[in-house]
């Protein structure tokens, strides 16, 4: 039987060990002779383990890039390489009046990006949701019309240069591949998303531009998500990306729609990304994967079921659930040029508001005091392909 030395690591406080870190431990305490609570530098950094196979990216915020949060702060800069704006630049934020642009959070966002040389997704330009109230009232499609074309022009041409990506369009589709009701839809017609793209592209000719949507991974919404890229390509307008969601349940992982959905955008010649990844481990009123912010209901206490904290057996599956998904995106690295995680640590989540408010959720590789979990491991190991032992096998 192998030697564990159950401190330090998460995993094997919880009876199993993820073999690779059991390694590290003992080279790290041998050499610096520190007791196990002081070994926070022996922690792989994520972004290093995947070098060679894509970005790791976070979403984050003002809080942590006015540096109001340091030890999260601290974080990302180790273990991340690409940052989204969780809400700032949003338009609801952006733009909050008629005529009035309020770009102070999201210019610190970029520069702190610049500064820490991560590129930075912009997200979002076109969205449904999340607008500003005077927007969501429109009636008039010649406004809708001047609204859209002056907001793409204005925050894509201002941080031109500066900012990596943009999520040009986010969730136009509904699940069965047709095209969301949307203000836009409604006043601007089919052509509204082309014309998006378009419009991205004569304002930030050197940013790449993506699609992005949740649940794309599913044969219907695929088929529409392929067509609205097919549609970009032969209207000769750019496209260089698709940003699958991944906000999916532990206990409902499409790993093999998610495979399939790899390879055909891939073989649509545009580039894949795993770009708002979390993984719930609460009970879903509605029993699917969602991520539709419209639907926002009030649960019970049965809804919220882990308030003094997350069983060993749910914290097992969640660490195989995130193994077998890098397992997945790692079988095609030379497809996938980034997975970004919706938030830091478990505190951080919007899954603690959505789609119930106040829950305590735990969907994260960090725990709310910015500790790794046996998930965290679990993923990291991926790239030894040790896997999961149980204690004593
Ligand atoms: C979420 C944010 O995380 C929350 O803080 C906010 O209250 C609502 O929006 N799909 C998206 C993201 O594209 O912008 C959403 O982010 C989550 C679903």
């Amino acid at each position: 039987m192998k030697s564990y030395l159950s401190w330090a690591c998460g995993t094997c406080l919880l009876g199993l060990h993820l073999s690779g870190c059991n390694t590290r431990h003992t080279t790290a305490s041998k050499a610096s002779g520190t007791p196990a609570s002081a070994t926070a530098t022996v922690v792989p950094s994520l972004k290093e383990t995947f070098q060679k196979d894509f970005r790791i990216g976070t979403a984050f915020d003002f809080t942590q890039a006015a540096g109001r949060d340091t030890n999260t702060s601290r974080l990302i800069g180790r273990h991340f390489n690409a940052v989204t704006p969780e809400n700032t630049m949003k338009a609801m934020h952006l733009h909050p009046e008629w005529d009035r642009y309020n770009f102070g959070p999201a210019d610190r966002l970029v520069a702190y990006a610049q500064q820490n040389n991560m590129p930075l997704n912009g997200h979002t330009l076109v969205w449904h949701s999340q607008l500003p109230g005077f927007m969501r009232r429109m009636k008039n499609a010649d406004s809708v019309r001047h609204f859209f074309t002056d907001h793409i022009t204005t925050v894509a041409s201002r941080y031109k240069g500066k900012v990596y990506s943009w999520d040009v369009v986010n969730e136009a589709l509904n699940e069965d591949g047709s095209l969301r009701r949307s203000v836009f839809l409604q006043h601007l017609g089919e052509g509204y998303i082309v014309e998006a793209f378009r419009l991205a592209n004569q304002a930030a000719p050197d940013a790449e531009l993506y699609y992005n949507d949740y649940n794309i991974e599913q044969p219907k919404k695929r088929a529409g998500t392929m067509a609205l890229i097919k549609k970009l390509q032969s209207a000769g307008v750019r496209i260089d990306g698709v940003g699958i969601q991944g906000h999916w349940h532990i206990d409902n992982l499409p790993l093999a729609a998610i495979e399939e959905s790899i390879l055909a955008y891939a073989a649509l010649g545009v580039k894949v990304m795993f770009t708002e990844l979390d993984l719930t481990v609460l009970p879903n009123p509605w029993q699917n994967n969602t991520a539709d912010i419209g639907r926002t209901a009030e649960g019970s206490a049965a809804m919220n079921p882990y308030t003094q904290g997350l069983p060993d057996s749910v914290q097992v599956k969640l660490a195989k659930a995130y193994q077998d998904l890098f397992t997945l995106f790692l079988k095609h690295a030379d497809k996938i040029t980034r997975v970004t995680f919706w938030g830091v640590n478990d505190g951080h989540s919007w899954l603690n508001n959505f789609p119930i408010r106040g829950r305590t959720n735990y969907p994260l590789l960090f725990d709310r005091n910015n500790q790794p979990k046996p998930a965290f491991y679990a993923v990291i190991n991926t790239k030894s392909n040790n896997g999961i032992e149980k204690l004593n096998e």
